[in-house]
């Protein structure tokens, strides 16, 4: 059994991909032990507390230092007992103590075909702004190991999309996340508990 921690910002469609997949058996032998935000009114939150899933907010706003915020995150995701951290719409930057701990055991989610529209300031709606103002054909999303820069880490999977005439960045948003993300997510999640990716 591969016990996971997820850590969200938002909406948390990514997060109920997994715990979709988990339930439905697509996704096995992993659990998921922590769903942790730092905002309180993230509604990741009650979607992990809906299905049992102990859920709470650890806020940067709550620490003087962002050293001791981490440190609270780092403590919570220990007790848990999480094996990995899963990064499903965190939007706070790590600090480099807490990835050299944690090292080749956080993996993210990004929605775009790393390395196109990546790196610093490329999160969310605009990533997909930016694809559609370069006029590319096609996009998709990228599951990768974290490490100390922003979506440099290893590539672990990734998935292309169309991109179509007349698309928004809301409606390529939305097409690359049920067309890529809700999949390859739980898909790398299931390769790591399988022991196919180190
Ligand atoms: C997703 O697009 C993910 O790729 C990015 O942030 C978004 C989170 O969406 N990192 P949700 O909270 O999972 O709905």
């Amino acid at each position: 059994m591969l016990n996971i921690a997820v850590l969200v910002s938002g909406g948390g469609t990514n997060l109920q991909a997994i715990i979709d997949s988990i339930e439905n058996g697509k996704l096995k032998d992993v659990r998921i032990v922590r769903v942790i935000s730092n905002k309180e009114d993230a509604y990741a939150l009650s979607r992990a507390r809906d299905h049992g899933i102990e859920a709470k907010c650890i806020s940067p706003k709550d620490y003087g230092e962002r050293s001791l915020y981490f440190e609270a995150m780092a403590g919570e995701i220990r007790e848990a007992g999480a094996e990995l951290i899963v990064l499903a719409g965190f939007l706070v930057v790590l600090s480099k103590e807490f990835v050299t701990e944690f090292k080749g055991r956080i993996i993210n989610i990004h929605p775009s075909l790393i390395p196109s529209f990546c790196g610093d300031g490329y999160y969310g709606l605009r990533v997909h702004e930016k694809a559609l103002e370069r006029g590319v054909k096609v996009t998709g999303a990228t599951v990768h190991f974290v490490d100390e820069g922003t979506d440099t880490g290893p590539i672990i999977m990734q998935k292309a999309v169309e991109v179509k005439d007349g698309d928004t960045p809301e409606i390529l948003q939305r097409r690359v996340m049920e067309q890529a993300e809700w999949i390859i997510l739980p898909a790398a999640i299931q390769a790591i508990a399988d022991g196919k990716v180190k």
